[in-house]
């Protein structure tokens, strides 16, 4: 990892004064296919308020000198939202066994430096010291191959996650609502969540 890049990990109410930054961060970074979400403030105080609210959330802070440069975030599943624990529920997982993986965002100057990489290991790290998930899981939206916004040069991270060992479950979908970018409403948008199973 770039030296000058510092990752510092917050857990339950110390996360809270990082909350303006994980927005700003959401709001620059999912802009860009194939998130292309058209930021809000009310909707990141809404959405954000899932982490505020859980005991047992976890925080990636990347700092460069006192600058938020990224961040990453998990919480256990059981503190989610109907609409992240139905689909797990419905094909017969527990929720309460499985820790779920937030966002992942770096901004671009800092990409390819390993930042990401340490991202998972530092989430799948505090999800074993819980000692009660087998699973850590994430989603990802799901755009059609043709989709007018996709750049030519995209690069899916479909193959970064299977280096970290996920796997993409199509069994375990749900649908997530926001605004695209030009959108004068919120669409929703499948997602499809990738699971890992931690070691015993
Ligand atoms: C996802 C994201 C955080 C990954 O961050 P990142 O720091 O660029 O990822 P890393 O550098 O750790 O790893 C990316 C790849 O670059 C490689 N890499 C590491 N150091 C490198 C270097 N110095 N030069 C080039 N590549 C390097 C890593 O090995 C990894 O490749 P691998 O999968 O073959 O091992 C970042 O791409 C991002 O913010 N994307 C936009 C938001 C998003 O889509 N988030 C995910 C869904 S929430």
């Amino acid at each position: 990892m770039a030296p000058s890049i510092q990752l510092k990990t917050l857990t339950g109410k110390s996360i809270e004064p990082f909350i303006p930054d994980l927005a700003r961060l959401r709001i620059e970074v999912f802009r860009e296919f194939p998130y292309l979400y058209e930021g809000d403030m009310d909707y990141e105080k809404n959405y954000l308020s899932t982490y505020s609210q859980s005991f047992e959330s976890f925080f990636v802070v990347a700092f460069d000198d006192h600058d938020v440069v990224g961040m990453s975030t998990g919480l256990p599943m059981s503190h989610e939202t109907d609409a992240f624990k139905t689909p797990f529920i419905d094909r017969g997982y527990d929720p309460e066994s499985i820790f779920y993986f937030g966002e992942s965002v770096l901004q671009k100057s800092y990409r390819g430096l390993g930042v990401g990489v340490q991202f998972f290991v530092k989430r799948e790290v505090y999800a074993q010291s819980l000692k009660r998930f087998t699973h850590t899981a994430f989603c990802a939206v799901e755009r059609s191959e043709n989709h007018a916004s996709r750049p030519s040069d995209y690069q899916s991270l479909d193959t970064f996650w299977h280096k970290r060992g996920y796997r993409k479950h199509p069994e375990l979908q749900t649908e997530y609502s926001w605004k695209d970018v030009g959108e004068a409403e919120e669409t929703n948008k499948p997602m499809i969540f990738w699971l890992k199973k931690l070691s015993d």
